[in-house]
This record gives structure tokens, sequence and C-alpha cells, in this order.
């Protein structure tokens, strides 16, 4: 059984589809802990609900780039976590977790990279770019975390349809239909040993 810690700042659908699809058996694998960057997360509070071992960071802890890299850092290494999991995390990792688990951290991103990706690329912003700039088509991206944003190697990748009459929210809807899948497609791989890491 792989071990499994989630990080989360937003809604949690995707921590979500990835608990379920562990309980269900499907993947061989256990959430660990769920980490938030946020106290109001609506993640923070699925995860309790679940029984997930949850823990979220406050915003003295959040301003200090180095006590938040430091926390993670303990949180993850006290739970032996085998692969860490971005799922709507909006804070940037720290070189501490980097150095320790540089290689397990994926990241989950709204669009295909490398296009719309980058600092100030995130939610909504994405959507709305594409749609902006008439694209026919988008996406999701599951990527290797690095230092730099939505830089790492990408890999895995699931795209969708924008249509003439998508709004940045409608093309929310539909992208984030295919993460959910791609993510744990993604994961289940890696555990079976067809994405070597
Ligand atoms: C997803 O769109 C993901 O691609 C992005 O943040 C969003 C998180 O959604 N990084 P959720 O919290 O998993 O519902």
């Amino acid at each position: 059984m792989k071990k499994l810690g989630i990080l989360v700042s937003g809604q949690g659908s995707n921590m979500t589809a990835i608990h379920n699809a562990c309980e269900q058996g499907y993947l061989q694998a256990e959430v660990e802990v769920v980490i938030s960057s946020n106290p109001d997360a609506k993640a923070l509070t699925k995860a309790k609900e679940r029984k997930i071992d949850a823990i979220s960071f406050n915003e003295t802890t959040n301003k200090n780039p180095e006590v938040l890299d430091t926390s993670i850092c303990e949180v993850l290494y006290e739970h032996k976590v085998d692969l860490v999991l971005l799922a709507g995390f909006m804070k940037k990792i720290g070189p501490k977790v980097l150095s320790i688990f540089e290689g397990s951290i994926l990241n989950i991103h709204p669009s295909l990279l490398p296009k719309y990706g980058g600092q100030g690329l995130y939610g909504i912003n994405v959507h709305r770019a594409v749609v902006e700039a008439g694209e026919k088509k988008s996406g999701a991206t599951i990527h290797l975390v690095n230092s730099d944003y939505d830089k790492g190697t990408i890999l895995a990748q699931k795209s969708v349809i924008v249509d003439a009459d998508d709004t940045p929210q409608s093309l929310a809807a539909k992208v984030l239909e295919v993460e959910h899948v791609l993510y744990v497609e993604t994961v289940k791989k890696i555990i079976e040993g067809n994405i070597i890491l």
C-alpha cells in the first residue's frame, strides 16, 4: 500500500476522487494525511468527515514561507508519505519539501500545459484566458513539481473540447470532471509501475 499525502486549499473534489478510489480498492493506496493551507477550506471539512488525518496551517504559518516549508515537510515525513499530491494547493512548495520529496510530488493543473500555466494562471483565470484566446481544446495536466510553477515534467494529459458557447465557468466544470479521472488513473499507473517517476 502506497501512502499518499494530499495538499489542498479549496473545495477538495480531486482529493475526494482519490480518496474514493482508495476506499473502493481501485488504488492500492491510503490517504495518510491531508494538509490544508487554508483553515476554512471545504476540503478540510471533507477530509475530517472521512476520518482522514487532516492538518491545517493558519495565516501565521502561511505568511512565513520557511516555517510553512518546514511544517509541511515534518507532517509528510511523520506520516511516511510515498507520494505527495497537490490538489488545488495554492502555496508554493518550498526547498525542504522539494529536497526530500522531489520526484514524488505531483500537481494537477487545469489546462494543457505548457499552455496557460505559470504565475497568476490558476483557477478561473486559466479558463478565462483559454476562452478569450478562442482555443478549441483545453484539458488537464498532471506534472511533477519542481521549483518553477507548472514547469515540471508532464506525466499525463486529458483534453476536452471547448464549445463556442463555453464560458470560463462551464469550461471549468468540464475540465474538473476529467481532472478527477486523470488524477486517479495517473496515480494508479505510478503505483502499478506503468509510469516510472
Ligand atoms: C483544480 O481545478 C486543479 O486543477 C487546480 O485547482 C483546482 C482544485 O479543485 N490546481 P479541487 O479543490 O480539487 O476541487
